[in-house]
Parts: C-alpha cells; structure tokens; sequence
C-alpha cells in the first residue's frame, strides 16, 4: 500500500465504508466542520509503515511546537471546545524524549498549551527540560491556577500570557463560562510582585470590541504590559467572521505603544481566509502539534486528520513519507478554504519571505520581539513591582461599558483543582 494511494482516497473525499482491510492499513472516520462545511472523511493510517521520504535539500524547519499538555479545562468557554474532549495527560518521559527530538529538528519555541496548561501538575518540570536545552518556552493561561502556581513557574516561561475578554467582571466570566475574572487580577498582581512581566492577550470579537481601549487604559499601560489582539477566529462552526469595521479598528488601535497584532491575520480574512488552490497555510512545514496521548497531530490540531503515535521517534517520524506527504497538502484540503486559524498563520507568514504577509507581519513582529527581548528584559532587572489597577477592577463594583456581553453563558464557579505530584484531579 502505497502513499500515493493515500492521498489518491484522501483526494476523493470518500464518505462511505471502504474495505481496506486487505491493504493492511488501519481506517478511521472523522468528522470536520468549519463554516458550512461538514465532512466527513475516511482516511488511512499507516502506523507501521514509517519510510523515510527522499531528502530535501531546503526542507523547511518547524520553528514551533504546539504541546498539548492536556485538553482538560477549567473553563468552558463559548468560542474553544476543546474542554469538552477527556483528555489525559502528558508524562514526563515522552516530553523528555520529544523536547530533545525537536531541538534536533530545529524546533524554537515550545508552547505548552491545552486546553488548560497549568491543569498540569509537573508543567515546572517540562519547562525545565525544554529551558535546559535552549528552547524558547510559551504558556498561556485562562489564570485560575497561576496565583498558585506563580512561584513554581517564576522565570522559566519567555512568553507568558494571561487571557482576558473584558474589564467588566461578569461579561469576562460570562465568556469563560466560569468565575474567573478576579484570578485574572491576581495573577497580573502576582506575577509583578515576583518580577514576571506577562503579556495580556485579548480574543476581539464583534461584539466585544469597545473593551479594547479599557483593557488597554487600565491593565496594560499602567502596568506596561503588553496587550495581543488576538482576532477571534472560527472552527467546528464556533467562533464568528470578523465584520470590516471590527477588523478597521483593531488595526487602526494596534498602532499604539505597548500592543501587538500582527496584521497579516486581517489581511488573510479580508481575503476570505486560507485559498486551498494557492494556500499560505504552513501548518505542517513549520509547526510540530503534540496530543497529550503523545500523538504526533496531522495537519494541525484544528483538522486533526490523522494522529499517529511517537513512541519515541518523533525526529524519525517528522522525516517520514507519512510527514512529507501531509507537507505536500497542508492548507489544500477542503476544509482548509476560508481558514483563519492564528496558531498557525503566525509561524506560516513568519516562515514565507515571499508572501507579503511576510512583509506585512514583520514590523509588528519586530516591535514584539523588540518589547519582549530587549526592553522588558530589561525592565525586569528593576524587579517585583506592585501592579497598578484601578480599584473598579479589584472590587465588587461592576464596570460601566458600552459593549454588550459577548457570549451569553451562565457563569458558575470553577472546578476545584487538586495540584498534586500524580495526575491533576479535577473536581466540579
Ligand atoms: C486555546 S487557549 C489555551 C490556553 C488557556 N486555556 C487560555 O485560554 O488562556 C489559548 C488562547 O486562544 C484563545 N482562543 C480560544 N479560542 C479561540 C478562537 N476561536 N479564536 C481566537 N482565539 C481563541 C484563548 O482566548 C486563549 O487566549
Ligand atoms: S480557558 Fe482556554 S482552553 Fe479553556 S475553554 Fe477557554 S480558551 Fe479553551
Ligand atoms: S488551512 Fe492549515 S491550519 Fe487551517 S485547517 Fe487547513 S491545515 Fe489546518
């Protein structure tokens, strides 16, 4: 059973039960659904079959790793349902093992991400190992759990974001599904106090747009943290298309000291998205997706097409055919046709010096990497610092703003979080 007849079924999109069994590849059925598209597909894994593909002379080299630590979490937000999946997970001995094989690969950045990453009881550890060998760590966080963790983490994180949605207490836990606001504050009072200097990154949709200027006037600039504007984007039909003017005001807000938005995202859905007949989805060439089964993901988390256990091998398999040929059809699939999916457009354009969204993202990536490695760096050497929030912020008393909530969910509190040295239980 070859490859090219891999990608020949893939191809064809079939929907009904084939019989492959004689072909000694194992068959599963997925279902996919992005905007109006609801497919599904069959597709073939060949699990034991790893032939190595030919090799390139200029094969790409991933610069990031997206680490699924677990796909549990605190929260439930409306526009992520990645919570709704059981998910165990990561262990200490594959990360070790992975962490080296993607420094081998030429792997910059790790992400440790979720789900919620800080659900994990030995992210300390993994960040250790990926520090001792020269990699750049990232961990976003929804916050419930870092004013607990905040001293186990000090230092080890290069980039470290806290999400917020609102300056209004119950439109920030309206979004997250659960009481989360208050920690958000903590945190960013917590990790000042021990000299940390985290990053805010705001999810902009349509409807919670007139918060940008609040969060941006009363956390981040009298604290001077960087604010990300993070365009909402849509996947398994959640989410929502960004209108014109939402997108003209984040671009036109983003010019200002201390913000981050790379504007090549705009500029991708003012296009309509990812082109599968000319795309500039990257996703495979630059991004290494780990599940928390320690599954190597295809072509990204999002699509989920194929995942295929490493076991160890994981330099081994990103040389694979099965790798090359998921290289060769990153962002031509069908679902792939109006993708908007951040994660993986910000290391595509990073990558593609003859796209001009290349050329479009430079100067605020510059500006980031400026901020966060120069400037902070060396703000950071002043110290712990108290935080500056007003005292609407930290109190009971509701915020008066002109945006509407922007996802309509009931909060309730968050799921108690046992942090122990085994797996982290999580109790409702
Ligand atoms: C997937 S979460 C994982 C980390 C952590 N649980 C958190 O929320 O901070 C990483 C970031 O992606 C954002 N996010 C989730 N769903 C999104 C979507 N559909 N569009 C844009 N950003 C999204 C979250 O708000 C968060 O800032
Ligand atoms: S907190 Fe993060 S992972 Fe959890 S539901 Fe929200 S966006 Fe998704
Ligand atoms: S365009 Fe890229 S990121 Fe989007 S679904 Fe396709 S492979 Fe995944």
């Amino acid at each position: 059973m070859g490859l090219a007849a891999y990608r020949r079924i893939e191809q064809l999109h079939l929907t009904g039960p084939v019989d492959v069994r004689s072909c000694a590849v194992k068959a599963e059925q997925r279902t996919f659904q992005v905007g109006t598209i609801n497919k599904s597909w069959l597709y073939l894994r060949l699990r034991h079959e790893m032939p190595l593909a030919p090799k390139r002379v200029f094969r790409m080299k991933p610069v990031l790793c997206n680490y699924y630590v677990t796909y549990r979490c605190n929260a439930k937000c409306g526009f992520c349902d990645i919570w709704e999946q059981p998910s165990p997970l990561i262990e200490l001995q594959d990360v070790k093992q992975n962490l080296a094989d993607l420094k081998r690969l030429g792997v910059r950045f790790v992400d440790f991400t979720g789900g919620e990453p800080l659900l994990h009881p030995q992210l300390a550890l993994f960040l250790q190992e990926a520090k001792k060998l020269g990699l750049r760590t990232t961990v976003t966080t929804n916050g419930l759990l870092y004013p607990k963790r905040a001293k186990q983490l000090a230092g080890l994180i290069d980039l470290l974001h806290f999400s917020i949605d609102s300056t209004d207490r119950d439109e920030h836990n309206a979004s997250r599904g659960v009481d989360c606001y208050d920690k958000v504050m903590e945190s960013i009072e917590v990790a000042l106090s021990i000299g940390e200097r985290p990053d805010l990154i705001f999810t902009v949709t349509n409807e919670n747009i007139d918060q940008l200027d609040l969060i941006y006037e009363n956390i981040s600039k009298p604290n001077d943290l960087v604010l990300i504007v993070n365009p909402l984007f849509e996947y398994n039909a959640l989410g929502d298309t960004l209108n014109n003017e939402v997108m003209d005001r984040m671009e036109r807000f983003a010019k200002k000291p201390l913000t981050y938005l790379n504007p090549s995202f705009l500029d991708l859905r003012r296009v309509g998205g990812n082109d599968p007949s000319a795309p500039v989805c990257r996703a495979v060439s630059t991004c290494v997706v780990i599940s928390p089964s320690n599954e190597l993901v295809l072509p990204c988390y999002h699509y989920g097409l194929d995942r295929i256990d490493i076991n160890g091998e994981l330099y081994r398999l990103w040389n694979s055919s099965i790798v090359e040929e998921h290289r060769k059809m990153e962002g031509r699939h069908e679902v792939c046709s109006g993708c908007t999916i951040n994660c993986y457009f910000e290391p595509s354009f990073a990558t593609t010096p003859t796209s001009r969204f290349f050329w479009r993202s430079l100067p605020s990536k510059v500006g980031y990497g400026w901020t966060k490695f120069v400037s902070q760096r060396i703000d950071a050497r002043s110290g712990p610092r108290p935080a500056n929030l007003p005292l609407w912020i930290k109190r009971d008393a509701p915020v008066v703003s002109a945006s509407s909530r922007a996802i309509n969910k009931p909060s309730v509190s968050p799921p108690d979080v046992l942090v122990t040295d085994g797996p982290a239980e999580v109790t409702t």
